[in-house]
């Protein structure tokens, strides 16, 4: 088992970022493959909270190689400013950062294109994160106006600059009909040399390193950004990120073929939630809603937005788990569960009079699906306690149970609490020292 990837099945903060400081130890590398500032992965060591939005979630442990891909976009002062407060916590090993030349970069017209564009899909708006996501991904495809990292290294960065912001400023002025300022080519060459000056040390070819690494022998854990419902081409398009959020982006993001990947942990929370616009069939608007919203404390780690809440939805995870592979499930917050008398899992969908496990691939579909609930009794116990599998609840057990066998998967995680110590491995194969 050369090579572990943890992805989201949901719609991003599923917890991933608390499974891989958990795996961590052991690897050579943590890898974050795409997606970029978007992201907002927590960890949380003894009573030290972290909340990593670009750097990988195994930053925590030292002696660990922490590489950000080329599938990443790159918000430079975000990486400086998330270094800078690490170093500042007593977080000595930050020089085990490396960042793939081939990142492409995000600029100040990526935050205004992304603010003037999220509400023009002709619908709902998008809800993006506003980190210039989209707009990056864009120009990346489009070739003509993007920024490479390694780019900002080159004698004609300043000559790049001035021609992308002479255009940038007239598309910009058009789409906002002339409200924005122009923006300043010589300003923002001074302040990204700056950022390439300070993470000029961390910055190589980070594909090589991988491939280098995998050939020896040496374990590797991909850490996923988002998750699948939100991936850019299999997720509920187009209220969904620009990057492969689903697990089919890891060997592009990272350049690492599939023949490493061997073992995929799908993580998924006990219900669902989402933040942002787009179709959720099993939200719930009442106040089993707010429950989970107040016991999960569901409000966005970028956005601090209140995240939408619903019950576990087995058609979208069954759909996700497939997509990507998945070797495991490792479900999370079921400690939030606590305190329902009866729990409710989405076991298909009503689509115009029929009903279906086919997760639709349009969203107008999407929109119309009535979930048809199987009900489980609940549990009053508080888990967070639990250290074993055998001390949770029968009920707890029953409900994990259902899930596994609808998704088609086996449970190897269960977390009943944020800290690191409220978390039952359940496969023991994945971390062989405990
Ligand atoms: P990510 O983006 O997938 O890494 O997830 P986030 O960090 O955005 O959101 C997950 C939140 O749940 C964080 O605040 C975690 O500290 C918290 N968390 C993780 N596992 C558990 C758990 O088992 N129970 C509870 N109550 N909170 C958890
Ligand atoms: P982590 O890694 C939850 C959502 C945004 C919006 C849509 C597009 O913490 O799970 P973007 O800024 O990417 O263009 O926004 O995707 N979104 C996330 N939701 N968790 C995330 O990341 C997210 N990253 C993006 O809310 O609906
Ligand atoms: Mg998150």
């Amino acid at each position: 088992m050369l090579g572990t990837c943890v992805i989201g099945l949901q719609w991003g903060d599923e917890a991933k970022g608390k499974i891989v400081d958990l795996l961590t130890p052991g690897h050579k590398h943590v890898v974050r493959y795409q997606g970029g500032a978007n992201a907002g992965h927590t960890v949380v060591v003894g009573d030290e909270v972290y909340k990593l939005s670009l750097l990988p979630s195994g930053i925590l442990t030292p002696d660990v190689t922490c590489i950000i891909a080329g599938g990443v976009v790159l918000n430079p002062a975000k990486v400086i400013e998330e270094l800078d407060e690490l170093i500042s916590r007593g977080i000595t090993h930050t020089d085990n950062l490396k960042l793939s030349d081939r990142t492409h970069v995000i600029f100040p017209w990526h935050f205004a294109e992304d603010k003037i564009l999220d509400n023009q899909t002709g619908g709902e708006s998008i809800g993006t994160t506003l980190r210039g996501i989209g707009p990056c991904y864009r120009d990346k495809v489009a070739r003509s106006h993007a920024v490479r990292l390694g780019d900002m290294y080159r004698p004609n960065f300043r000559e790049r600059l001035d021609h992308i912001v002479s255009d940038k400023n007239r598309v910009l002025a058009a789409m906002s009909d002339g409200q924005l300022e122009a923006l300043d080519a010589a300003a923002i060459y001074d302040e990204y040399s700056r950022y390439a000056e300070r993470l000029e040390s961390h910055v190589c070819d980070t594909t090589e390193l991988l491939l280098t690494s995998l050939e020896a022998g040496e374990k590797v854990l991909f850490e996923g950004a988002q998750g699948a419902l939100l991936d850019v081409d299999h997720g509920t398009y187009p209220y969904v990120t620009s990057s492969n959020s689903s697990g089919v982006g890891i060997s592009n993001g990272s350049g690492v073929p599939g023949k490493y990947l061997d073992r995929v942990l799908g993580v998924v929370k006990a219900y669902s939630t989402r933040v942002g616009g787009g179709p959720f069939p099993t939200e719930l608007l009442d106040e089993t809603g707010q429950y989970l919203r107040d016991r999960g404390n569901e409000y966005g780690t970028v956005t601090r937005r209140p995240r939408r809440c619903g019950w576990l939805d087995a058609v979208a995870v069954r759909y996700t788990a497939r997509l990507g592979g998945v070797t495991g499930l490792c479900i999370m917050l079921m400690d939030v569960l606590s305190g329902l008398d009866e729990l409710k899992i989405c076991t298909a969908y009503e689509i115009d009079g029929k009903s279906t496990r086919v997760f639709p691939s349009h969203v107008d579909e999407l929109r119309k699906a009535k979930p048809i609930y199987e009900t489980l009794p609940g549990w009053h116990e508080e888990v967070t306690q639990c250290r074993s599998y055998d001390e949770l609840p029968a009920n707890a057990h029953n409900y994990m149970d259902r899930i596994a066998e609808l998704i088609g998967v086996p449970v190897d995680v269960v977390s009943v609490g944020p800290g690191r110590a409220q978390t039952i491995v359940v496969n023991q194969a994945l971390v062989p020292s405990t």
